[in-house]
């Protein structure tokens, strides 16, 4: 098992959860992180961090998010590791909730 980012951390990128990851396993983009799916050793830290509550383990994740399966695995390879916080992004308020964000993926 491992833990999932998904579609409500694009755009806003708040990054409360990599300062309690043990073992750093952010990966960081433009504007949405992911989780290295060989790394993650689900200590269920991240999840309640998460003020856009994006984050989920693999086995609650909701149907309509089972993609981010795949798009953490591939993008955690390519992406580099994020270990403290930084600042949210510009806006992180005005996108926190709304749906479709997954066309705005920057790779
Ligand atoms: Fe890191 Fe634990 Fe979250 Fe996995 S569950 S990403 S190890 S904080
Ligand atoms: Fe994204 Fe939530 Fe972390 S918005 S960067 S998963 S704290």
């Amino acid at each position: 098992m491992t833990f999932v980012v998904t579609e409500n951390c694009i755009k806003c990128k708040y990054t409360d959860c990599v300062d309690v990851c043990p073992v750093d396993c952010f990966h960081e983009g433009p504007n949405f992180l992911v989780i290295d799916p060989d790394e993650c050793i689900d200590c269920t830290l991240c999840e309640p961090e998460c003020p856009a509550q994006a984050i989920f383990s693999e086995d609650d994740l909701p149907d309509d998010q089972m993609e981010f399966v795949q798009i953490n695995e591939e993008l955690s390879r390519v992406w580099p590791v994020l270990a403290e916080k930084k600042d949210q992004l510009d806006d992180a308020e005005e996108w926190d909730g709304k749906t479709g964000k997954l066309t705005l993926l920057e790779r």
